[in-house]
């Protein structure tokens, strides 16, 4: 079999199995062959199977772990300006939610999204990308939803559409046009919500910018029944919904998430029950956002009740300017063994694999099947466990992206 990159000898070579069992083969190998993945076992199955020639690019990964790109299904890195001075404010104990209702929050970056250039918008995001990309994210959705007018939200998704193919890091685009009422929308919401289902989600759809349209159903943000409306009108434009759902306090997003047929459900900090049952019946994946508890420093979803009730729990950075400015998935990964009570299996798997699932993308990556798009790392670290444990450290010593070599320290 003609093969461009073997790597050969690793430590462990990890992949999501069947449900939470993670398959961890030692003297591990692994061949590609163009942009997928062709062969994965022990060294000895691997090697007398693979025609290496003078091309093939040969791994040593000695004393290293081999893993999936990490996928991340959850982000917010288009945006400009920065949040600090609101940061210094809820660290003196104003509450996150208070500084929205005075102007602050998702408004206050939108008023700047808002003047910045698409070069602007394009140019930080893609900075960003580069230091994801280097803690090992290979894939990663990104929201629209600074923007919150027809305008600025195409420019959002424009510039989102634009870093796609400029920069390793594969772009999953979602309208998130429902993020807040924009400022001078807050006397006449009803009108927002006009402008949202007669103007932006008919443009969205038909300039095809996103695959997904999220709401942020949230008391105070948009309701249950106004967030109903907004996703099935985009359903009608082909976008599949998503929810930020039961993050502050619950609200019945859960539910909305399975009645809806929405690929994930985010946050879900206070589900209820039903809703979490209506969710496995759905189909409905939780991505789970430990660093935004952590940041605002909130309770942690109830993610063991979540696993015991066999719903493919998902993680993601949620990286945006307001709540959360983690980046890399490894801190992740280690937040959610710390504080999520997850295993170092499951949180490796729900980076991977259920992180694919939740962008609908699970029989293209999330784990090393052959067939399967060649994302790979090799992390610097003997055994997976050593992700969580060497907690805001980044282990990543290469990346390949679709069979390429596109970062190696
Ligand atoms: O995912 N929860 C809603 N939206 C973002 C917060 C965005 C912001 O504060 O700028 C989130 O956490
Ligand atoms: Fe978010």
């Amino acid at each position: 079999m003609k093969t461009d990159i073997l790597i050969l000898h690793a430590a462990q070579v990890v992949t999501p199995g069947h449900g939470w069992t993670l398959q961890v083969i030692r003297d591990g190998a692994v061949a590609v062959t163009g942009d997928k993945i062709a062969l994965i076992g022990t060294t000895r199955d691997v090697y007398p199977r693979v025609a290496v020639t003078r091309k093939t690019r040969v791994i040593e990964a000695k004393g290293k772990v081999v893993s999936p790109g990490f996928v991340d299904p959850h982000t917010h890195v288009v945006y400009a300006g920065s949040r600090a001075s609101e940061f210094a404010q809820r660290l003196e104990g104003v509450p996150y939610m208070e500084i929205a209702k005075k102007g602050g929050g998702i408004n206050s970056t939108v008023r700047v999204t808002r003047k910045a250039s698409r070069k602007e918008l394009f140019d930080s995001a893609k900075e960003r990308l580069a230091r994801m990309l280097a803690w090992g994210t290979t894939t990663a959705e990104v929201k629209s939803g600074y923007g919150l007018s027809l305008e600025a939200e195409l420019k959002m998704l424009e510039v989102i559409r634009d870093l796609a193919g400029k920069q390793p890091v594969e772009l999953v685009p979602t309208f998130l046009g429902a993020h807040e009422v924009p400022k001078e929308y807050k006397e006449r919401r009803a009108g927002y919500i006009g402008l949202l289902l007669r103007k932006m989600i008919p443009a969205v759809g038909r300039k095809v910018l996103a695959e997904f349209c999220d709401v942020f159903c949230e008391r105070g943000v948009f309701s249950v029944e106004e967030s109903r409306r907004i996703l099935l009108k985009a359903r009608d434009w082909g976008m599949i919904p998503k929810v930020h759902a039961d993050e502050i306090t619950p609200l019945g997003g859960a539910e909305l998430a399975a009645e809806v047929g929405a690929a994930s459900a985010d946050h879900l900090v206070y589900p209820s029950r039903k809703g979490m049952a209506a969710m496995k019946k759905a189909g409905v994946v939780p991505v789970l956002l430990p660093g935004t508890s952590f940041f605002l420093n909130s309770p942690f979803a109830p993610a063991r009740e979540m696993i015991t009730m066999g719903l493919p729990v998902a993680l993601a950075t949620d990286h945006n300017p307001g709540t959360c400015t983690l980046e890399g998935m490894p801190t992740v990964i280690g937040l959610a063994c710390l504080k999520l009570k997850m295993t170092p299996e499951e949180a490796l798997i729900a980076s991977t694999r259920n992180a694919a699932k939740a962008i609908l993308r699970e029989e293209v990556i999330g784990s090393l099947d052959p067939g399967k798009q060649a994302d790979i790392l090799l992390l610097d670290i003997p055994d997976y466990r050593e992700i969580p444990y060497r907690f805001g450290t980044n282990p990543v010593g290469m990346v390949i992206k679709k069979g390429k070599v596109v970062l190696f320290c």
